[in-house]
C-alpha cells in the first residue's frame, strides 16, 4: 500500500539533461535555468525520475527498499521468457518439502515489482504455511455455504471429489493475493507465478478458493480483507512431484491485424 514519499533532486549533482522531465508520465518536473525542479508533492510516485537520472540526483524517501543498480543486472533474453511461459504448468502434485523463506521472499518481491493501475501498490498477501488445514476447512464450509453460486461458475465442480485437500492439494505453501483492483492482483500473481516456476517450483491458482473467501466471514476475517478489498487469486506453491516432457496444446488464439 502506498504511503507518503517526498521526492528529492540534488542540484549539485543535476546537470539539466532534461531526461527526468521528458520521462515523467505525470509532466511533474521541469528545468529551470539548469536545474530539474518538481511542480507538486502528489505525483504518481512512480520513480521514473530517480530510475533514469544517469547523475544519481533524485532520491525518494520513506521506501524500505533501496534502488538497484540496473547494470549489474544480469541480460536476459526474450526466447527464454517465451519457453517459461510455455513450460509453465498448472502444477498440483507436490512433494512434502517446504519452500524456503529465502524464495517465498522471492516470489514475494515479484509481485512488489508488478505494475499496478495509477501506481496505486494496493495489492498484498497472506503467506498460509503453518495453518493450512484450517484455511482448508474454512474453506470447504465456506463451499457448502455458496455452492449454489459456485455451481454457476463452474461446472467441473459438480464432477470433483470433495475432500480436504480439494483447495490445496496437499501443498506446504499457499499466498493469497488481496487487492481493490481485481487486475492489479492478477498481474501480481501471474508474476509471481512464473518466478516461483522458474525457480524450480510448481503451482497452480486455486480459483475455488478465492471464490468461497466471498461466502465466509470468518475467511474474510483471518485473511484481513478490507471493505472493497478481494482475493485476487490464490497461489498454491510447493515443490513438483512431477516433471512434464513437452508443452501443452492451446488453441491459437484469435487475433485481429488491423
Ligand atoms: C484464475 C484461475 C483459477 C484456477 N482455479 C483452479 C482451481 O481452483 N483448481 C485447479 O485445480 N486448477 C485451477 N486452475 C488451473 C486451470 O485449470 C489450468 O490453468 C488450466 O486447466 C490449463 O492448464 P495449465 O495451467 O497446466 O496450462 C485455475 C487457473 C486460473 C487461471
Amino acid at each position: 500500500m502506498r504511503t507518503n514519499h517526498t521526492i528529492s533532486i540534488n542540484h549539485s549533482k543535476c546537470v539539466g539533461c532534461g531526461m527526468c522531465v521528458n520521462d515523467c508520465p505525470d509532466k511533474n518536473i521541469y528545468l529551470e535555468g539548469s536545474k530539474a525542479v518538481r511542480r507538486a508533492d502528489d505525483c504518481l510516485m512512480c520513480a521514473h525520475c530517480l530510475a533514469i537520472c544517469p547523475q544519481n540526483a533524485v532520491s525518494i524517501s520513506d521506501f524500505e527498499d533501496i534502488p538497484e543498480d540496473l547494470n549489474s543486472f544480469s541480460p536476459i533474453d526474450g526466447e527464454s521468457i517465451l519457453q517459461l511461459i510455455k513450460r509453465r504448468r498448472s502444477v498440483r502434485q507436490f512433494t512434502q518439502q517446504t519452500v524456503s523463506d529465502e524464495l517465498v521472499q522471492k516470489i514475494l518481491q515479484a509481485g512488489q515489482y508488478t505494475p499496478s493501475a495509477s501506481n496505486e501498490q494496493d495489492v498484498s498477501y497472506v503467506v498460509i504455511r503453518e495453518n493450512l488445514a484450517e484455511y482448508e476447512q474454512l474453506a470447504l464450509h465456506a463451499l457448502q455455504l455458496g455452492k449454489p453460486v459456485v455451481n454457476v461458475f463452474s461446472e467441473r465442480i459438480k464432477k470433483s471429489e470433495i475432500d480436504e485437500h480439494f483447495f490445496f492439494k496437499g501443498a506446504p505453501l499457499v499466498i493469497v493475493v488481496k487487492a481493490f483492483s481485481v487486475v492489479d492482483g492478477a498481474l501480481a500473481a501471474a508474476s509471481m507465478e512464473l518466478t516461483a516456476q522458474a525457480m524450480g517450483l510448481g503451482v497452480f491458482y486455486s480459483g475455488y478458493f478465492s471464490i468461497v473467501t466471498r461466502f465466509s466471514s470468518k475467511l474474510k476475517n483471518r485473511l484481513g480483507l478490507q471493505k472493497n478489498e478481494r482475493v485476487a487469486a490464490t497461489l498454491v506453491i510447493g515443490h513438483p512431484a512431477v516433471k512434464y516432457q513437452r508443452t501443452a496444446l492451446k488453441e491459437r488464439p484469435e487475433v485481429l491485424y488491423d
